[in-house]
């Protein structure tokens, strides 16, 4: 998809998109004019209206949108109507429309190509070949807005898939391939520790739980900088942790339900590749260090044992009393691996950490922790703005007695089901060195969710704009 702006035509072919608020009088265009008796403009409905082979689409916008709605909408029509388009189209932007609604409109658009049936045949989407073009008739300064609501999408869509393909294709050296074919194409450094350069460097935590799969543990590690930064304030350094389990069967403590899910579990690693590829992208004045662990939590005759004792990157001894309560196992390793080595001035790891989140939270938002206020108000703040939201959960250090050990310096479970998010939050905390701009995001309800685009749950893509919007307004 090419994207290019226009003040004015009265010429047109392709297909017209003409975004309609509700409360607009009259809706009319080019000569065409419908009673509000057949469109109204109200939210989640359209209509297509054919005049001399040129389609026109009316999209209701209702009384007043925000950025998901926006998306949600336009990315409805890409994907519900695309029989409709060919080689071009020209969206109408309404003169009340902001730049973030015109970015979320073209990333709307284009997330409406993607197709959960990666196993089937089927017709390319018309957006993704590359000469189709989308036309704005809009101010001058809406097509960088545009232009960016491409690139987020772009970042999403490869989320989409690294989280909706199966776990027999995006194994742990899937995901390290992934991350520097795209630091290549996009401007990042990677660099992969394997299995062995891991029992080295002493990441025990890690390699613990990747022990009883076939599939070889990788440790993922970006840096990005901008090439040609020549603003006049130092840029800030940022340090990002994802959780990257390809499958998790909860290991010896095998799941009892909803395993089939499972794949979704490396989203929060998904959500940081895609950021740092957004990131790079858009060449955020930002020094960005990000580490994913990638394992499987399998189950095997060599698979860590619940009352194992294990040892961990930072030097502590963690005991196991759940062996499905991984992924603080392997974010423990990756945030004591990025402060010990890296000490960013800001800290933000994401992860599907625990049930106990989505019972909490259900699928509308993701649970926040950090023991910074400004921090919490500025992700709060990306996350409304984005339409990622998050609601903030305590780090009281009254929960600590929950992973207290009688034998280790730490446990990584209480053993009850309770407080299960805020006791995992606490857990990471134990391994973040007191460290003064740490946020925790538990996305375990929102990564992973049914929709109107398919019944079978699939990747929202969620943390990708929200981490990138939080490191722009910084
Ligand atoms: N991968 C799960 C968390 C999860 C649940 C992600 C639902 C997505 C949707 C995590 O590894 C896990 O199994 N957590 C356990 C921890 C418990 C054993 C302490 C949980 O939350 O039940
Ligand atoms: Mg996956
Ligand atoms: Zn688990």
């Amino acid at each position: 998809m090419k994207i290019t702006s226009i003040s004015h035509t009265d010429t047109f072919e392709g297909t017209v998109l003409l975004p309609v608020f509700e409360t607009q009088s009259k809706v009319n265009f080019n000569g065409i004019e419908l009673s509000k008796a057949i469109f109204s403009g109200k939210k989640d409905s359209h209509y297509i209206y054919e005049k001399n082979s040129v389609f026109f689409i009316f999209i209701g916008l209702g009384k007043e949108v925000d950025y998901k709605a926006v998306k949600t909408i336009f990315r409805r029509v890409a994907s519900k109507e695309k029989h409709l388009f060919c080689l071009n189209s020209t969206i109408v932007v309404p003169d009340a429309f902001s730049k973030m609604n015109v970015e979320a409109a073209v990333s709307g658009l284009y997330l409406g190509t993607y197709n959960l049936g990666h196993f089937k045949k089927s017709d390319l989407h018309p957006f993704l070949n590359p000469n189709f073009e989308l036309i704005l008739i809009a101010k001058n300064e809406f097509l960088n807005a545009a232009q960016k609501g491409l690139k987020i999408a772009k970042a999403q869509l490869e989320v989409y898939n690294l989280v909706d393909l199966p776990p027999n294709v995006v194994t742990p050296k899937y995901l390290s391939n992934w991350a520097a074919e795209s630091g290549k194409k996009y401007g990042f450094t990677t660099t992969i520790l394997g299995e062995e350069a891991c029992k080295i460097a002493g990441l025990d935590a890690f390699l613990s739980v990747g022990k009883g799969s076939e599939k070889e543990p990788q440790f993922v590690i970006m840096h990005y900088e901008p090439i040609n930064y020549q603003g006049e304030i130092p840029i800030k350094h940022i340090g990002l942790v994802g959780k990257g389990i390809t499958f998790d069967t909860g290991g010896l403590n095998i799941k009892t339900a909803a395993m089939v899910q499972m794949k979704c579990d490396m989203a929060g690693g998904g959500a940081v590749f895609g950021a740092m590829q957004l990131i790079a992208d858009l060449q955020l004045p930002v020094k960005i260090t990000a580490i994913v662990p990638c394992c499987e939590n399998a189950v095997d005759s060599a698979s860590f044992l619940p009352s194992d004792v294990i040892k961990s990157y930072a030097g502590k001894s963690i005991e196991i009393i759940d062996t499905d309560a991984e992924g603080r196992l392997i974010l423990a390793d990756g945030l004591s691996y990025l402060i010990k080595n890296y000490n960013p001035e800001i800290i933000v790891d994401i992860a599907t950490l625990t049930g106990s989140s989505m019972a909490t939270f259900g699928h509308e938002c993701a649970a926040l922790f950090t023991n910074n206020d400004f921090i919490a108000g500025k992700m709060q703040l990306a996350g409304d703005s984005v339409g990622e939201r998050l609601w903030q959960l305590p780090l009281w250090d009254c929960y600590k007695g929950d992973i207290k050990s009688d034998i280790a310096d730490v446990k990584n479970y209480s053993g009850k089901p309770l407080a299960g998010a805020i006791t995992a939050a606490k857990f990471l905390e134990f391994f973040t060195e007191n460290h003064p701009a740490w946020v925790h995001l538990d996305v375990a309800g929102v990564a992973f969710n049914d929709d109107e685009f398919a019944k079978t749950k699939h990747a929202t893509g969620f943390g990708v704009h929200l981490i990138t919007n939080f490191i722009e307004n910084l």
